[in-house]
């Protein structure tokens, strides 16, 4: 049977003795002689969620594998998740962390109708687990959540939150009359706000009106995600994310003057973090921050 010599402190390349003066910016490192590179890149591994104290743990326990496994469902349940997912704590005015999904879950009408961070973020699946090995009911690993993708070469399954209602816009309209659009956003989907976690996600709505010519008219933004000051202390200025059923109207008018043809463009995209951001911390352009969850195209006649 091979032996599990697996550690994770492994993926540290110093290990930290204490703290100088109690300080955790200047700590008493000494370099790890079993430091691996590759398991460092590997980032949240197999090992974080299923080793503990040296064994495998699992859901079944199963006896069919070339390593002992000890079944534990009480640590490889939503706790594990909202061990991670919901973290508050401020290390110095400028350095916070604000997780929040696990509380936002505890009190809504998902966690009453039994669905969980696993239920939603684990698909289950009908497979064998491993070569050889039956078919059973297990789930997926690929955690499907904001649907942005961490690679340019990359396709991330996604999860859909929002329940998308429009009303219609006509194709022929008198001149004089206005022309209005209104777009229904509901959290319909998500057991938890959205966005959710890491506080620089957000949602950007767009209504651009052009004429047949291509100029803009009239060009709106709204935004759904929380705004915060990061400097000289780090704060929360606003926060209007959709908490889980809350839903939200954005409403749009154009008054016609005269005859010919409109264009009118909507676009619902989500965004892992600003463009100023991403420079900021000298990622811009290495990383896919946004993808584009809602298109749509209406031509209306002004005649
Ligand atoms: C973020 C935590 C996490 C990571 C990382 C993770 N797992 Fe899991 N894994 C789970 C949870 C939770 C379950 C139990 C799901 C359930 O049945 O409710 C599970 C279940 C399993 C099972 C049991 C079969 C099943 O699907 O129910 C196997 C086998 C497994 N994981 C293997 C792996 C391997 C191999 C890796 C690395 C490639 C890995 N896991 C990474 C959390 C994780
Ligand atoms: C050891 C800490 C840790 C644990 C345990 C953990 N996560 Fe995560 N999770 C993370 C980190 C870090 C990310 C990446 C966040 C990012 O890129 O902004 C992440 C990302 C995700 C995402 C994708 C977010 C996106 O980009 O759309 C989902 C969904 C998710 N986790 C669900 C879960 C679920 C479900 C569990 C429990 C089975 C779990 N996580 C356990 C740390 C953890
Ligand atoms: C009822 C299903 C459901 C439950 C329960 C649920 N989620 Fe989600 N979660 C979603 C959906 C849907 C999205 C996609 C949101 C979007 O992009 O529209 C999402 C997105 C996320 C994201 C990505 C961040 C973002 O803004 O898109 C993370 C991280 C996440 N969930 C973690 C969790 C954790 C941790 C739990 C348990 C505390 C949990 N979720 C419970 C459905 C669920």
């Amino acid at each position: 049977m091979p032996q599990l010599s697996y550690s994770l402190q492994n993926q540290q390349e110093f290990i930290v003795k204490g703290l100088i003066n109690g300080d955790y910016k200047t700590p008493l490192k000494e370099n790890n002689p079993s430091f691996d590179k590759n398991l460092q890149l590997e980032s949240i591994t197999c090992a974080v969620c299923h080793i503990r104290d040296g064994n495998v743990i699992g859901t079944t326990g199963t006896n069919n594998a070339p390593h002992k496994t000890i079944r534990d469902v009480e640590f490889l349940s939503d706790k594990l998740c909202v061990s991670c997912h919901n973290v508050i704590d401020e290390l110095n005015p400028v350095l916070v962390c604000t997780f929040e999904t696990g509380a936002e879950w505890n009190n809504n009408w998902a966690k009453k109708e039994g669905k969980t961070c696993i239920s939603c973020h684990m698909p289950e699946s009908e497979r064998a687990i491993s070569a050889g090995m039956s078919v059973r009911k297990s789930h997926f690993h690929d955690f499907p959540g904001s649907g942005i993708p961490k690679f340019f070469d990359m396709i991330a399954r996604g999860l859909t939150s929002l329940e998308i209602e429009e009303n219609p816009v006509p194709e022929i309209l008198p001149v004089g009359e206005s022309l209005i659009y209104s777009l229904k956003l509901k959290n319909s989907l998500a057991g938890h706000s959205v966005p959710t976690g890491d506080p620089e996600r957000f949602f950007s709505i767009t209504f651009r009106l052009l004429d047949n010519s291509g100029t803009v008219l009239i060009e709106q933004d709204f935004r759904i995600g929380e705004e915060w000051q990061w400097y000289p202390v780090a704060k929360k200025l606003s926060d209007n994310n959709l908490k889980p059923m809350e839903e939200r109207i954005f409403d749009f008018k154009y008054d016609t003057i005269k005859e010919g043809v409109l264009i009118l463009s909507i676009e619902i995209s989500k965004h892992r973090m600003t463009e100023e951001n991403a420079k900021h911390n000298s990622i811009y352009g290495l990383y896919p921050l946004s993808i584009i969850i809602f298109q749509k195209e209406y031509i209306i006649k002004v005649e």
